[in-house]
């Protein structure tokens, strides 16, 4: 079974044995390799929509995982059972991840590791998260189909950060690899389009944007 490269990227950051829930599952298709590759001890496997989910269940039969991998029906966090301690995240808005844990933190009580790949607004997920209780462990640009994908792994704990940590995030910014340059190019000229479209009555995104616009000229283009 071959997974995208973001998805690879995201089940070799997950621990041994591990029990996983994967919200905004989609296909499962993460879970099934989880347990196939032996990674994962068990995993849930939930989504907001039946259509999904139906068509997940129908992949976990077929690759003979039903004891392995339970699936559930639900908003976000909601479904999360005593027992699991990673949660990843990926192929959702940032915003929409941050809201699912920004009014019911106690969902994450027992939860150790979150692994994060949000579509947009990675800034704002590294910021609310290294703000409430996780630092980061591992993190990564990985490249599928000419799209950048940044993927986080979180540890629940208490580091300090400073600001630019949230823009590049305190990993990539010391390693700066090749693809972190790429990438940041990629977000220049992402950002300077949206802030050319973006209603002056947007203040504080405009805000956000510029700011953010500024940092990546001044310590994230290639030398
Ligand atoms: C683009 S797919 C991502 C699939 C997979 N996680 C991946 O990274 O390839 C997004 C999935 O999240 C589900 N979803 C959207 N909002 C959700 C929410 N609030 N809670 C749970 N699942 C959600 C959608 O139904 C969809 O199946």
């Amino acid at each position: 079974m071959k997974l995208s490269k973001r998805l690879e990227k995201i089940a070799k950051m997950v621990d041994q044995d591990a029990f996983v829930m994967d919200v905004g599952c989609d296909h499962a298709l993460l879970d099934i390799y989880l347990i196939k590759q032996k990674i994962a001890s068990s995993c849930l496997a939930s989504d907001l929509h039946e259509g999904p989910l139906e068509q997940a269940k129908k992949n976990i039969r077929e690759y003979k995982v039903e004891n392995e991998v339970k699936t559930a029906l639900g908003n976000g966090l909601e479904p999360i059972h005593d027992g699991i301690d990673t949660v990843v995240i990926s192929g959702l808005g940032g915003l929409t991840m941050i809201g699912m844990v920004k009014y019911t933190p106690f969902r994450l009580n027992n939860v150790k590791t979150l692994i994060l790949s949000p579509n947009s607004d990675c800034v704002l997920v590294r910021e609310y998260f290294l703000k409430h209780g996780f630092y980061m462990v591992d993190e990564a640009l990985v490249e599928d189909h000419n799209i950048i994908y940044p993927v986080l792994k979180l540890k629940k704990g208490a580091k300090a950060y400073h600001k630019l940590d949230y823009h590049f995030g305190p990993i990539l910014r010391e390693k700066k690899e090749e693809i972190f340059y790429q990438y940041y190019q990629k977000e220049q000229t992402r950002v300077k389009t949206l802030l050319a479209i973006l209603p002056k009555r947007y203040i504080k995104k405009r805000f956000q944007l510029k700011r953010y616009l500024k940092a990546i000229q001044k310590y994230a283009l290639a030398p």
